[in-house]
């Protein structure tokens, strides 16, 4: 394969099958969250898909989590396709479209610190990004004993002071109950 036919581009519904054999090739093995055909309807517009005529390659998608950050999420590339680049060329992908939407930063939970490394990310402490624990990790079953490591890359002077900001504000919200009739 050459770069010449590497495609990358914005996800449609048609997509969907192929990503979810991708992702949960990697969601047996532990490596990534499973995904189900709904979940991927609801958040298909986060995806980016990169393909070799109609031969998928690599997915990732971008998730906003406050106005001003956004999180690197579900990226996987086939392994037994792949070239040099193709993980690359997604989260370069990912990247403009958060400057596109005047992201300040974006951010990753990863076992690949290296890759993301090359790709301009930092460590940061887990405890910096914790928005992610009220979504996500709450059905991770290794929620109690997570091992992954937060990366962070900044898009503008403010990045990592913008993703710390919504704690100051960050409000609990009462979930509702069902309505105890006949309780006494
Ligand atoms: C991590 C993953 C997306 C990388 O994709 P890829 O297409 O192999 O990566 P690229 O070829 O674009 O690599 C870009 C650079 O990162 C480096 N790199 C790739 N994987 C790496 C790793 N695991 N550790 C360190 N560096 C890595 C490459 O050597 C390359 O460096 P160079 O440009 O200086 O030569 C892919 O291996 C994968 O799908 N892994 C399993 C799922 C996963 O862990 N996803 C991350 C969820 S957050």
């Amino acid at each position: 394969m050459t770069d010449a036919v590497l495609d990358v581009r914005k996800a449609s519904m048609r997509d969907i099958p192929k990503i979810l054999e991708l992702i949960n090739s990697y969601a047996v093995k532990g490596i990534m969250l499973p995904r189900t055909e709904f979940e991927m309807s609801e958040n298909i517009r986060d995806f980016s898909v990169a393909y070799d005529g109609d031969v998928l390659l690599g997915c990732a998608a971008l998730h906003f989590y406050t106005p001003t950050t956004a999180e690197v999420r579900s990226l996987a590339v086939w392994p037994h396709l792949s070239r040099h680049g193709v993980g690359r060329s997604l989260v370069t992908s990912l990247e403009a479209e958060a400057r596109e939407n005047d992201l300040d930063a974006i951010f990753a939970f990863t076992y690949v610190p290296g890759f993301f490394a090359k790709m301009g990310f930092i460590e940061v402490e887990r405890g910096e990004l914790p928005l992610k624990a009220w979504k996500d990790c709450l059905r991770c079953p290794k929620f109690q004993n997570c091992d992954e490591i937060a990366v962070l890359k900044s898009l503008s002077d403010r990045g990592r002071a913008k993703v710390l900001e919504p704690l100051q504000t960050i409000e609990l919200v009462q979930l509702p109950t069902p309505a105890r009739i006949g309780y006494r």
